[in-house]
């Protein structure tokens, strides 16, 4: 069991929050986002991905994006990158960290980034040698953890073997990812004990998606089990544009309310975080997914 008392968030709003997104949003207002979320304590910000502008045409403006932002002291912006070329992209502009990613299903990986999982990780290894060289952190992650759109059922053992790899390639951090929020806590368990087996709970953080409701109990489970990092995403946006039927992460808001609740540190001040995913929420013309910000903005 682990004692510690502090859970690191991990804020994926500005990435997975918007990649998803069909209204082209400005780079200014996604900046004025990042700029918002470093002043409420987060420690890591989760800033752009450098993936195909073809793929991903919302996240086009990366480079902008991440050379506009202020990179508040204390503060770590990773930045997802499929292959060297996002890479190259990256370290242009002054990126320090960033996250490759693959997942734990076939079929899925050949729709999210057109390669199986052992020819991503092909790609991955003369990015991870340059990172090291450069000095610059990798991240890892896991999709379909908990199930697949294509697939179905994804056993656990893949889940552990692409972990590891990650891991062993010199992910300093693997992020499991319930891409399409199919996971419930039993299952949720199950898995991160069987990854923690092979990889330390300290270099692990889960990614949970709220489709069907989950997230709350799969983290509490996880917390459980020894996790101190979670992913979450302000106002609860996000969703893979290629996995069918996925929709947002769980709510930032909703986590941070959760662990203070529950006597836990997270360093990040709640008020500012809410008025955060409800300026979010205004700018993308949505009612925001975070029950806590409902809760707290409801006239
Ligand atoms: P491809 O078409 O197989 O790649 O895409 P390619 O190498 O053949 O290149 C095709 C074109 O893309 C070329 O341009 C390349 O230059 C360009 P063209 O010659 O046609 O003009 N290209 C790039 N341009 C800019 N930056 C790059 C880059 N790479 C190639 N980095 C590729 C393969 C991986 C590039 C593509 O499939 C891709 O970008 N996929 C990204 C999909 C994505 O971003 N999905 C969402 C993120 S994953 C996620 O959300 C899950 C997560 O949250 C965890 C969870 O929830 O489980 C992380
Ligand atoms: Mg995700």
């Amino acid at each position: 069991m682990n004692a510690s008392n502090h859970v690191r968030i991990v804020e994926v709003g500005p990435r997975d929050g918007l990649q998803n997104e069909k209204a082209m949003l400005p780079a200014a207002v996604k900046v004025d986002l990042i700029d918002r979320l470093s002043a409420t304590g987060l420690q890591t910000i989760e800033a752009t991905s450098f993936v195909s502008p073809k793929w991903v045409p919302q996240l086009a403006d990366a480079a902008e994006v991440f050379a506009a932002i202020r990179k508040a002291p204390g503060v770590v912006y990773p930045v997802l990158v499929p292959n060297l070329q996002g890479y190259e992209r990256a370290l242009a502009v002054g990126a320090t960290e960033v996250a490759v990613f693959t997942a734990a299903s076939e079929a899925f990986n050949q729709k999210n980034i057109n390669a199986s999982i052992d020819a991503s990780i092909d790609r991955f290894v003369p990015v991870m040698e340059r990172a090291r060289a450069d000095g610059v952190a990798v991240r890892g992650y896991v999709s379909t953890v908990l199930g697949c759109p294509y697939q179905g059922e994804v056993p656990v053992a893949d889940v552990v073997r692409v972990a590891k790899r990650l891991h062993d390639l010199g992910c300093h951090e693997v992020s499991l990812g319930d891409t399409i929020g199919v996971g419930t806590p039993a299952k949720a368990r199950a898995m991160l004990r069987a990854v923690a087996a092979e990889v330390p709970m300290a270099a692990l953080a889960v990614h949970f998606h709220d489709t069907y409701g989950q997230a709350l109990a799969n983290i509490l489970a996880c917390l459980e089990e020894g996790v101190r990092v979670v992913d979450s995403a302000v106002s609860g946006t996000g969703g893979c544009p290629y996995a069918r039927g996925a929709t947002g992460n769980v709510a930032s808001e909703d986590v941070v309310y959760m662990l203070h609740g529950m006597g836990m540190a997270t360093g990040v001040d709640l008020d500012r975080l809410i008025d955060t995913g409800a300026w979010l929420a205004a700018q993308l013309g949505k009612d925001t997914a975070s029950r806590v910000t409902r809760a707290r903005t409801a006239a």
